[in-house]
């Protein structure tokens, strides 16, 4: 007799974050500002007044006032779900959707890891389309997938991890005029893009956008995420969540995050500035392709030398991800955004790999 789930079993275990630990760590998008050394004493100064013994908190009403003004697009209170980060939001949207054990969701390819890992702990199937090789992709394919009978999800990451492209919005609207079925578009970098589908939300019930806290705003070690979607469809994923699913510790310090938020803006827009001068100087290196990104990381190859230049740049002490499981990437690695000087050493560890 099994113990645990007999689909899981077979499974086998979560496979480990495979990033070398490395003093310059370009690998999981993370930024170089760590929030708390920048609003410790706002933070210290609001927990005065927070009971960490109570279960409630005015902590909770706060934040979600703050956090609706900063969704803004006339969003109310209602259209908002919260948890410990955009993976445990993507886990609770997979829980909710789930009807039986045919269900599945649909996602395109490459896309972000975790989508399957998260699906498979809820029971949930997922198949996968592959983009084409401009990144576009074959509308009709993904429609007739999401509208068949068992498919309960279509998922879309904008923009996309780990290509870093933008989809159409000419392409999202034409699937979210298409189906009746669930569409969950990931705008977990979406700060860095600037390109929302919040102010859709009011035109298609059936629209969930996910959002998190670990990369425009700082916070990946913090855990929090959001959700934003129609009231009706916020209290259906409210019932496969705990109650008290974020701690008021966490909220508080989110609550502190929103009311300083030009501070995590303007080192949003410092973010891309340096994206776009990294990109530069990745473009100056005749041996790497580097492609386009409206996100705060770079995927590039360096063709059959790519797992040579990881291990160099490893040696380095600079951690970057091999993001080239999918034939669509082969031979790709993908780099993050880091301090003007990370930058510097990665590019000059480059090239003189190339010399
Ligand atoms: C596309 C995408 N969605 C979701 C997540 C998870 O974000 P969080 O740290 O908020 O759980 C990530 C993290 O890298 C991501 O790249």
């Amino acid at each position: 007799m099994n113990l645990f789930r007999t689909d899981l079993l077979q499974a086998g275990p979560p496979a480990d974050i495979s990033v070398p630990r490395k003093k310059n760590m370009m690998c999981l998008n993370e930024s170089v500002l760590d929030p708390y050394q920048a609003i410790d004493e706002a933070f210290h100064q609001t927990m005065q007044e927070v009971r960490l013994n109570r279960y409630f908190s005015h902590v909770t009403s706060e934040l979600r006032r703050l956090l609706t003004d900063y969704v803004g697009h006339g969003m109310s209170k209602d259209h908002l779900l919260w948890g410990n980060g955009a993976d445990d939001m993507l886990f609770a949207c997979f829980l909710a959707v789930r009807e039986n054990n045919s269900s599945f969701a649909v996602s395109l390819a490459p896309s972000y890891f975790d989508y399957s890992t998260y699906s498979r702990a809820a029971g949930l199937g997922i198949e996968f389309i592959d983009y084409l090789p401009d990144f576009d992709f074959d509308e009709k394919r993904y429609l007739e997938v999401l509208n068949s009978p068992d498919c309960r999800l279509g998922i879309l990451c904008n923009p996309n991890n780990p290509t870093g492209h933008l989809l159409s919005d000419e392409k999202i609207t034409y699937v979210l005029e298409h189906t009746k079925k669930p569409v969950l578009l990931d705008e977990t970098y979406f700060e860095f893009s600037g390109r929302t589908f919040v102010d859709k939300v009011a035109d298609y019930p059936h629209l969930i956008i996910v959002r998190s806290f670990s990369k425009s705003f700082s916070a990946a070690g913090l855990r929090f995420g959001y959700l934003v979607s129609q009231p009706q469809n916020v209290d259906e994923i409210r019932k496969v969540q705990t109650i008290f699913n974020t701690s008021i510790m966490v909220q508080t310090f989110v609550m502190t995050m929103l009311l300083n938020k030009d501070l995590f803006l303007r080192h949003t827009a410092a973010a891309v500035a340096l994206k776009h001068q990294l990109f530069e100087d990745m473009q100056q290196i005749e041996a790497i392709k580097t492609l386009p990104s409206a996100t705060n990381f770079l995927t590039f190859s360096a063709g059959e030398r790519s797992p040579e230049l990881f291990e160099c740049l490893k040696q380095n002490d600079i951690a970057i991800r091999d993001v080239g499981a999918h034939p669509l990437l082969a031979k790709h690695l993908r780099v993050s955004v880091g301090s003007a000087e990370q930058n510097r050493l990665f590019v000059d560890t480059v090239r003189r790999f190339f010399a």
